[in-house]
């Protein structure tokens, strides 16, 4: 049993990052999942959801059809998140209904994985869970075909969890969920180390991939018919500091872009790294989206500082005003945490100046969680968690004033909209516009992967409706 450790987690700059190029293999066993059927249940962030498109691909890759029908699924994969306590609320709801399935049916095969896997204190309990056959955790999925293997023989539980800095696997198969979107890793891991945060632990050390590697990908992407990419990463404009070569993020999307796909995104910036020859690059490059999503976590330099964001507003706001002005037609979104650690009124009125200075185009609002094992978590916490909540509402509302403030300016223009699926709404598809606005649209589904022109005709907070049209 090898089991994860918080402390171990911790350690940098010890081990080396070893690239990967031939780790994968099925070697003898690339049909144990033949009439077998595979369901994934993702939680948490693109990283998550990317992952799952390489857990699939490997499900795949094993014989094993994906459904969507837990009832129906012969092995349940959990793919999990641990960023804040509802993220583990969510999964332990879900562990309840298949802890009920697999007591109907004892063949179905559990495995449980991701960042809640990582978590010391969580796996010591589960770990004790019969009914979980296998646990493995974010440096080692890529190994569950040995692991499914080994259960399928041995019919014994499975617990193999790795608190080790990390490397990278590059012959992973891949089996993603559009056919016109992709996500693209560009980098691993996390070095920042926010105070709150558990996300460094989770998924080890930032390393980044070799530029090759993903000029490759985007490059094959983009032959076979993808129209945007989604570079990801903690801190995508960390990108290359970690690399043996002088390479950073700013050449990335340089070369990227001249493969010629027509959208490029990246997230997450941070504002610490974020350089000027970026924001030139972003206002020189057509295929390279007006679209920038910047935490700012939080408006006071004094809870910026207790939750190790190492900027000020003051510089935080300077680099908002060079991305205005640079960027044309930019949207700009965050995150904000409220009731940190010792965030007294007089803090939470400086989130709420900034949200004013900055007007985003929307923000992902959250109440600090702890989160086990990391610094704020040990931190002095004595505001009621009612005024947190009252904090987040209040937060909320001007948020929503802002977001539909921007969606209005969006009114009667005719905008560049990719469609991507099929939209809940009746009849309609829906897409994004290039500074990341949600369109519904109504058109025909010739439109599907393709970039159309649509007319904006109303908006609401959260989305837009608009008509296909003729050009500009
Ligand atoms: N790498 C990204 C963020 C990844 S986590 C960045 O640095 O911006 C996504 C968001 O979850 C964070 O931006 C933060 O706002 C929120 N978050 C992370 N840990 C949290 C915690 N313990 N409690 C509440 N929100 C948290
Ligand atoms: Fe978490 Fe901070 Fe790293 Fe983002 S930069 S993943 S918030 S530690
Ligand atoms: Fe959650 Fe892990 Fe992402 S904790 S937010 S799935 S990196």
């Amino acid at each position: 049993m090898n089991l994860p450790n918080m402390l171990n987690a911790k350690i940098r700059g010890k081990e080396e990052v070893k690239i990967l190029y031939d780790d994968y293999n099925i070697f003898n066993i690339d049909n144990i999942g033949k009439d077998k059927k595979y369901l994934v249940l993702t939680y948490g962030c693109q990283m998550n959801v990317h992952d799952s498109e390489y857990i699939s691909g490997i499900m795949d890759d094993l014989g094993y059809t994906k459904i969507n029908d837990l009832e129906k699924a012969d092995v349940i994969i959990i793919n999990t998140c641990a960023i804040r306590e509802n993220a583990h609320n969510k999964v332990e709801g879900m562990l309840g209904r298949i802890k009920h399935l697999k007591e109907e049916k004892k063949d179905i095969v559990v495995i449980f994985c991701g960042c809640m896997a990582q978590e010391e204190g969580l796996v010591n309990k589960i770990k004790d869970y019969k009914w979980i056959d296998i646990i493995c955790g974010t440096h080692n999925y890529h190994k569950i075909p040995e692991y499914l293997d080994k259960y399928y023989k041995e019919k014994k539980n499975i617990r193999e969890v790795f608190s080790i800095e990390g490397n990278i696997y590059e012959n992973i198969p891949v089996d993603r969920d559009s056919k016109y979107v992709a996500w693209v890793n560009i980098q691993y891991g996390c070095d920042k180390f926010c105070t709150y945060c558990i996300v460094p632990y989770t998924r080890g050390k930032q390393r980044s991939r070799r530029p090759e590697d993903i000029i490759n990908e985007i490059r094959e992407l983009y032959n076979n018919g993808y129209q945007e990419v989604t570079l990801l990463g903690q801190n995508v404009n960390a990108y290359g500091k970690d690399l043996d070569i002088n390479y950073d993020f700013a050449t990335l999307l340089v070369e990227a872009s001249q493969i010629g796909i027509p959208r490029i995104r990246f997230m997450t910036s941070h504002p610490w790294d974020f350089t000027d020859e970026m924001i030139e690059v972003i206002s020189k490059c057509d295929n390279i989206m007006p679209y920038i999503h910047l935490p700012i976590q939080s408006g006071s330099n004094r809870i910026l500082k207790l939750m190790g964001r190492k900027y000020t507003v003051e510089e935080y706001l300077d680099l908002v005003k060079k991305i205005k002005n640079k960027i044309k037609n930019v949207s700009i979104t965050t995150d904000i945490i409220v009731g940190f650690p010792g965030e007294n009124d007089d803090d939470f009125e400086k989130t709420l100046d900034v949200v004013n200075k900055v007007k985003y185009d929307l923000a992902y609002t959250f109440i600090f969680s702890p989160r086990e094992g990391t610094p704020a978590s040990r931190m002095k916490d004595d505001t009621p968690f009612s005024e947190k909540k009252e904090r987040l509402a209040r937060l909320n509302e001007l948020i929503n004033k802002y977001a539909l403030e921007s969606n209005k300016k969006m009114k009667d223009k005719i905008v560049d909209v990719l469609i991507i699926s099929e939209s809940d709404k009746d009849n309609k598809y829906m897409g994004y516009t290039e500074n990341m606005k949600l369109v519904n649209v109504d058109c025909g589904s010739e439109c599907l992967g393709k970039i159309v022109p649509v007319k904006i005709t109303s908006v609401k907070t959260w989305s837009l409706d608009g008509v296909v049209c003729d050009r500009k």
